[in-house]
């Protein structure tokens, strides 16, 4: 039963490294020193997102921040983010986004067009706060179906709510 266990255990886990290339390989799309520098776009709130059905570590509690560039247009929903656009979502364990409980981002980056140009360009990342690790990379099928829905993809695939 144990190995059973521990099979399933790592049948789920294979996934989320094979979402994207060798993670040792990839570099975090997390800018240094962002915390100082980007622009709070959304306050603290509980997820709405099923984090923990697709990736690890659960979380439940998130904040959104952009480069100062982009967050005018991000709060006025615009239908096209500028390309170099990096939105960071942090994804805290502590319901007041406390800074020691932060556990993961997950990154979206605007791309030069061609990248992706069917889901509007984004690289997307989730990288662990622990060791910086990155865990998806890439054109990522589930963040992509995910997001894909009217009420996202209208604000250039943004999900959060005022
Ligand atoms: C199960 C659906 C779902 C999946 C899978 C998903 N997201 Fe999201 N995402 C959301 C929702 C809903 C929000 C709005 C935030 C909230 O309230 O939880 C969101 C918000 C975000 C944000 C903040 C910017 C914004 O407003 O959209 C980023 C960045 C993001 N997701 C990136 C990702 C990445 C990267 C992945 C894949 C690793 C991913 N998402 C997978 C549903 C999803």
């Amino acid at each position: 039963m144990k190995a059973r266990a521990a099979l399933l255990l790592a049948s789920l886990a294979i996934p989320v490294v094979s979402c994207g290339p060798d993670p040792e390989a990839v570099t975090s799309l997390v800018p240094d020193g962002y915390a100082a520098r980007f622009t709070e776009v959304r306050n603290c709130r509980n997820t709405i997102e099923h984090i923990a059905t697709t990736t690890q570590p659960m979380v439940s509690n998130i904040r959104v921040l952009t480069n100062p560039e982009a967050a005018e247009a991000y709060r006025m929903n615009a239908a096209r983010l500028p390309v170099g656009t990096v939105i960071v979502k942090e994804e805290y364990d502590d319901p007041s986004c406390a800074r020691a409980s932060l556990r993961a981002w997950t990154v979206m980056r605007k791309e030069p067009a061609g990248y992706d140009s069917a889901h509007n360009d984004w690289r997307w990342q989730r990288v662990r706060a622990s060791d910086n690790a990155v865990l998806v990379d890439g054109r990522v099928a589930s963040c992509i179906s995910c997001h894909n829905r009217p009420a996202c993809t209208s604000r250039d695939w943004q999900c959060t709510v005022p």
